[in-house]
Formats: structure tokens, C-alpha cells, sequence
């Protein structure tokens, strides 16, 4: 262990993340001899705040994604100037990229190569001290597994088929640990192909490992999750919930919610509550993110304020995990928990800060992927060092999806009997 250790190198690669579009891997070097890298994911539903992804623009290269620029950036600009400078100042580190950045959303060294050269000194730091990622962001009190919303059934921009909402994920609340919750999930995964297969529906799956049957109503959809719980052997509601991301955004046109693929029209934000409202009545859901689009706050407030006592109100759009937005969330009541995704913000200490501020309201937050994600399982630590008890990574398939959870896995072997892991929403 060497505490006096300095940042020697950060070099950063183009590479491709699991929809084959370029991204960055950033490696930082210390002189004590640590290296550790970590690489950045990336959206498709993005909310309109989001802190920017540099990309090239030039067509010639994957359709104008690359970038090279933002590698650049890291390596000509960003590495030499912290070279010699401590990793364990994580907060002084993000703070100075932010400033010398100088624009309200990192447009000009770009969120994607402050980000990974974020995570990458994180992991150095912790490397170099000897300590896992998720003690040293979290400290030793850092011992809660997240329960995973896991996103099985996909409509939507996702899927070409009759349902308007996104993502359909299942949640095992009442797992007694992390192992179980997984296979809880997983066995609903497998039960759940089994059904469509019965149904003559397809089984191949989307960017996040859910499938994309075409069914024929969004009701459907809750049903065979219903149906799947049941059939893998647990008890709907009590040991496997249901959450939903309808994505709200992504059907909103000219002032109301257009159900267009399902055939219901359009609606009005309480249409859209009165409509969730039933379904809640009807079927086992405990969470709802992302049930109004971005701009609809006055929406959000009486959405919350209808079935925020019934069910977790998330805001991933709305807020793009950006402290300035929350805290006005938090000011007008406009949900009660908050979707985190590191690259939308850009820092890792943003990303703590906004965290601290949905502590301080007494609101959750869940700790998420991107749709575009790698190999990279930083997110897993992070969520475990938050402590907020959910993460969201997607289904039981995919490499990218699969690399969180097998290292929660490994996290909750680590802790031993210290490891625990709650329901979210037991009182
Ligand atoms: P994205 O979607 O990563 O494509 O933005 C995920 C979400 O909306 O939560
Ligand atoms: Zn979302």
C-alpha cells in the first residue's frame, strides 16, 4: 500500500459498446505500479439534459458515432494535466475537469471522456489502497445488495409489437439475499420464454436482454410476467414484483400521450394516472419510473401526488440525475425517487451529490445501465457503496447485463454475513 501514490498516465482507447457503437475505455496509471481502466456506457432514450457525448460527426467512420475526439481530449489535454496529482482527491479531480470544462453539460471536453477518466482514477485509487471499489466510494458501512429491477418484456421504441410502455422489469422483493434475488429473476426470465414459445410468440431478445413478443395490448404484457411468477414457483407481489418504465418521453406529442401502438389514443396526464392507478389495483407493481414525459413537472406533481403513497414514483428524464433538476423535483413534490446513471451527469462526485440529495428528501434512487453498456461492472460497486438497495441492469441475458450482476455476486461472497439485503418498500 502506498498512500503518497500519483497519477503517472491516463490514456483513454476507442472501443465498442454491446450495440457495437464506439465508446471510451480510460486507463489511469499510477507510479506505485496500479493501473486500472474503466470504460463508459451509453443511452438511446436519452433525456434532452443529459451532459453530452462527444462523438466525431464525421460519416466516414460508424455513421459519424466515433470518437476519436473525445479520446484525444483525454490524452492530449485531460492526462497531462493530472499527472502527478493524488487519485484519492476524487472530489478536487471532478470538480477541476467540470470547471475547466466550463459548460453547463461538458459539451466541450465531453461527458463520455470526463466520465471515464472519473471512474478510472476511482478504481486506481481504490487499487492502489487495497480496498474494493465499493468500500472505498462507500466506506465500511457499505454492505447493502441492491434488489435488481430486471427488464424482461420490452414495448415501445424497444420492440415492434401492440405495447406503448418500454420496459416491463421484475423485481424479487422478497429474496432473502442478492444470489436468490438473481435466481428469483432469472427462473421468471426462463419461465417467462417458455410461455411466449407456447403462445407461438418470439423469443429473441432487445438491447437490454427483454424480450419484444408481439403482443397484442400492454395488458398482456403485465399478465404473462403474472404468469411467468407464477410458473417459475413465487408468489406475485410478495416475492416478485413488477416495475415499469413506460418511457413517457418517447410517446409524447403535441401536448398528450399518445398510445398509438396499442390503439387507446391519446391521453392527458391524468388519463395516464387514472390509467396506472387501475393497473396497480390489478397487478402486482411496486415501482413506476418515468410515467409522464421529461417536461410535464405540473403532471409529475399530481401523479405523485396520487399514487406516490401506493407505489414508487422514479424520475430518470426528468431529472437526467442532475442536482439542479431534483432539487426542483424535490421542491414541488414531483416524485419520490430518482433513476442514477453516471453518464448523465458526468462525475463520479456529481453523481454522489445528487445521491446525497435524494438521502436528504427521504427519496429513493436506483442505481442504473445504459442501453449501450460493456463489459465494465463499476456501476455494481458504486450501487453497492450508495446503499440505496436497487440497482437496474437489465435481463438474466447478455454478457454487459450479466457482468453487474456476477459481480454483485461476488461482492455479497466478499461481505459474508455482513452482506444484507432488504426490501425497498417494506415499512
Ligand atoms: P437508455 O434507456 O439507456 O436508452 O436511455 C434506459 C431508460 O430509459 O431507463
Ligand atoms: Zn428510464
Amino acid at each position: 500500500m502506498n498512500m503518497s501514490s500519483r497519477i503517472s498516465l491516463v490514456r483513454a482507447l476507442e472501443i465498442l459498446d454491446s450495440r457495437g457503437n464506439p465508446t471510451l475505455k480510460v486507463t489511469v496509471a499510477l507510479d506505485n505500479g496500479v493501473s486500472a481502466s474503466a470504460s463508459v456506457p451509453s443511452g438511446a432514450s436519452t433525456g434532452e439534459n443529459e451532459a453530452v457525448e462527444l462523438r466525431d460527426g464525421d460519416r466516414k467512420r460508424y455513421d459519424g458515432k466515433g470518437v476519436l475526439g473525445a479520446v484525444e481530449n483525454v490524452n492530449r489535454a485531460i492526462g497531462p494535466r493530472l499527472v502527478g496529482l493524488d487519485p484519492t482527491r476524487q472530489a478536487e479531480l471532478d470538480r477541476f475537469l467540470v470547471e475547466w470544462d466550463g459548460t453547463p453539460n461538458k459539451a466541450r471536453l465531453g461527458a463520455n471522456a470526463i466520465l471515464g477518466v472519473s471512474m478510472a482514477v476511482a478504481r486506481a485509487a481504490s487499487q492502489s489502497l487495497n480496498i474494493p471499489l465499493y468500500a472505498y466510494l462507500g466506506g465500511p458501512g457499505a454492505t447493502r445488495l441492491p434488489v435488481p429491477m430486471m427488464n424482461i418484456l420490452n414495448g415501445g421504441k424497444h420492440a415492434d409489437n401492440s405495447v406503448d410502455f418500454q420496459e416491463f422489469m421484475v423485481m424479487p422483493i422478497g429474496a432473502p439475499t442478492f444470489a436468490e434475488a438473481l435466481r428469483y429473476g432469472a427462473e421468471t426470465f426462463h419461465a417467462l420464454r417458455s410461455i411466449l414459445k407456447k403462445k407461438g410468440y418470439a423469443t429473441s431478445v432487445g438491447d437490454e436482454g427483454g424480450f419484444a413478443p408481439n403482443l397484442k395490448s400492454n395488458d398482456e404484457a403485465c399478465e404473462v410476467i403474472v404468469e411467468a411468477i407464477s410458473a417459475a414457483g413465487y408468489k406475485p407481489g410478495r416475492e416478485v414484483a413488477i416495475a415499469l418504465d413506460p418511457a413517457a418521453s418517447s410517446f409524447y406529442e403535441d401536448g398528450a400521450y399518445n398510445l398509438s401502438k396499442s390503439g387507446q389514443g391519446r391521453k392527458s396526464a391524468t388519463e395516464m394516472t387514472a390509467l396506472f392507478s387501475r393497473w396497480i389495483e390489478r397487478y402486482p407493481i411496486v415501482s413506476i419510473e418515468d410515467g409522464l414525459a421529461e417536461n410535464d413537472w405540473e403532471g409529475f406533481r399530481q401523479h405523485t401526488a396520487a399514487l406516490g403513497q401506493r407505489v414508487q414514483i422514479v424520475g430518470d428524464d426528468i431529472y437526467v440525475t442532475n442536482t439542479r433538476f431534483i432539487a426542483r423535483g424535490i421542491r414541488e413534490k414531483c416524485s419520490n425517487a430518482v433513476l442514477i446513471k453516471l453518464n448523465q451527469i458526468g462525475t463520479v462526485t456529481e453523481t454522489v451529490e445528487a445521491i446525497e440529495m435524494c438521502r436528504q428528501a427521504r427519496w429513493g434512487y436506483i442505481i442504473s445501465h445504459r442501453s449501450g453498456e460493456t463489459e465494465d461492472a463499476f456501476m455494481a460497486d458504486f450501487a453497492v457503496a450508495m446503499g440505496g438497495g436497487q440497482i437496474k441492469s437489465g435481463s438474466a441475458c447478455r454478457g454487459e447485463r450479466i457482468a453487474k450482476y456476477n459481480r454483485l455476486l461476488e461482492i455479497e461472497a466478499e461481505l459474508g454475513k455482513s452482506a444484507g439485503l432488504t426490501n425497498p418498500f417494506a415499512t
